[in-house]
């Protein structure tokens, strides 16, 4: 079998987004674009992925410092794609196998299609393969032409389609795979003469045609899978179609999502069976929600949650960077922040943990089958033993449960603590 690489193209200035945040950053579904693409490489077999960065190099190679498998190149000046991929030429200039192209802004790429692409490659034994999607709205893309036989002759982009090529339907979404040295031979002859006075990788997949070789566009990519970034407008349908994909994956799972439009849910997190998710639930970052516990509605939970089994969190139920044990309760109105709350431990409507004290943010440890109280503040750093009673409406500091008089380490009784009130 032919040894395969990748090249992600991701050093594009976007000016259609109108940002200064490299495009590949951008978030769909908590995660950057390009995380997306990367995984999607990962599951097919390649033994190297290179990524074209350019615009915001840095902030790229930074947000993925711990992606090892990726060898960074670099596209000065951004002239196109097809000079993007005559970035890695160095790298690349021995290489015999089959080279994979993807763009860092189709965030939206399934490994299976990847898989559907190799395949056709291989039984076909193509100089290039193309997977293709057809669209009710081509507008934007690339667009596939092809002959009375149906054979392609070639991609036009939309800049420098005729009227007559703008009504075809089929586009290029930007999965190509290449036998290597056909690749870079082409990009040799591909000059900037479109209406952008860009180098374009789709020129070289038509001049690969043109001088014979066998090239195939195999319709292989769903549309809603077909979607290529460049605008604020495309992230938020990315976003969406994004969306329901992981609480379709959710709900196989056995996750109940009881209003899925009026509920969003990241990428990262993990939900387990039974668990019910009530509307206008806000999950945000990695997030582990254990087995039967009812969130929701209205509840936030952000990056750094752990949630045991049997937890139900309620209406205004804020939790950050916390774990909280088993059958811990937080029904009404709750901020939770970088705590660590026991077993059963009851949180009463209202109440809170002061995390932060102006200069930095500070634990609070809840012990076992603890009950606070409504409206109690717990103010960080705080430690309260299993079975501590806070009453309603307390503020409850180090210094206030140590004035209680300090139970010896290890004693589980039931501790009222009150006073400062408020
Ligand atoms: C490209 C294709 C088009 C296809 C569409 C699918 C070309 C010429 N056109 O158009 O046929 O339908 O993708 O989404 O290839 N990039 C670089 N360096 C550059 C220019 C671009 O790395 O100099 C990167 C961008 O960051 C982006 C990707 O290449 O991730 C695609 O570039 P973009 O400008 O978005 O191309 P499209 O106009 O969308
Ligand atoms: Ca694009």
């Amino acid at each position: 079998m032919a040894e395969r690489v990748v090249i992600v193209l991701a050093a594009g200035v976007s000016s259609r987004m109108n940002t200064l945040l490299p495009k590949v950053l951008h978030e769909v579904g908590g995660r950057p674009m390009l995380a997306y693409v990367l995984d999607a490489c990962r599951k097919v077999d390649v033994t190297r992925i290179y990524v074209v960065v350019g615009f915001g190099a840095d902030q790229v190679r930074e947000q993925f410092s711990d992606a090892e498998d990726v060898v960074w190149v670099q596209q000065a000046e951004q002239l196109g794609t097809g000079h993007a991929v005559l970035c890695c030429r160095e790298p690349l200039k021995d290489f015999d196998g089959q080279t994979l192209v993807l763009c860092g802004d189709g965030p939206l790429i399934r490994d299976k299609t990847l898989t559907t692409l190799i395949a056709k490659h291989q039984s076909e034994h193509s100089a290039a393969t193309l997977a293709t999607a057809v669209l009710d709205n081509p507008a934007g893309y690339g667009r596939i032409v092809r002959d009375a036989y149906g054979n392609m002759q070639g991609i036009v982009e939309d800049a420098d389609c005729t009227p007559e090529q703008l009504a075809v339907r089929e586009v290029n979404p930007s999965y190509y795979l290449f036998n290597n040295r056909i690749l870079f031979e082409a990009l040799d002859h591909v000059k900037p003469d479109n209406v952008k006075k860009e180098y374009y990788l789709t020129d070289a997949v038509s001049w690969i045609i043109a001088s014979g070789h066998k090239v195939v566009a195999v319709t292989a990519v769903r549309p809603e899978e077909a979607m290529g970034v460049n605008s604020r407008a495309q992230l938020s349908v990315a976003s969406k179609i994004m969306q329901q994909r992981i609480q379709q994956e959710l709900m196989e799972n056995g996750v109940t999502i009881v209003d899925p439009d009026n509920t969003w849910i990241d990428a990262r997190a993990q939900i387990g069976q039974d668990t019910v998710i009530e509307p206008f639930t806000y999950i945000h970052g990695v997030v582990k929600i254990g087995k039967s516990c009812r969130i929701g509605p209205f509840a936030y939970l952000r990056h750094g949650t752990v949630v045991g089994d049997d937890v139900v969190l309620g209406v205004f139920t804020e939790v950050k960077n916390s774990s909280l044990a088993d059958g811990v309760r937080a029904r009404h109105h709750s901020y939770i922040g970088d705590a660590t709350i026991g077993r059963s431990v009851n949180i009463g409507a209202g109440s809170i943990t002061a995390n932060y004290d102006g200069q930095q943010v500070n634990r609070t440890s809840v012990g076992d089958g603890c009950y606070i109280g409504s409206g109690a503040i717990l103010i960080a750093p705080l430690v309260l033993k299993d079975g501590s009673h806070v009453n309603a409406g307390t503020v409850v500091s180090q210094e206030s449960t140590n004035e209680l008089g300090e139970q010896p380490a290890g004693q589980t009784n039931a501790k009222s603590v009150s006073g400062t009130g408020r």
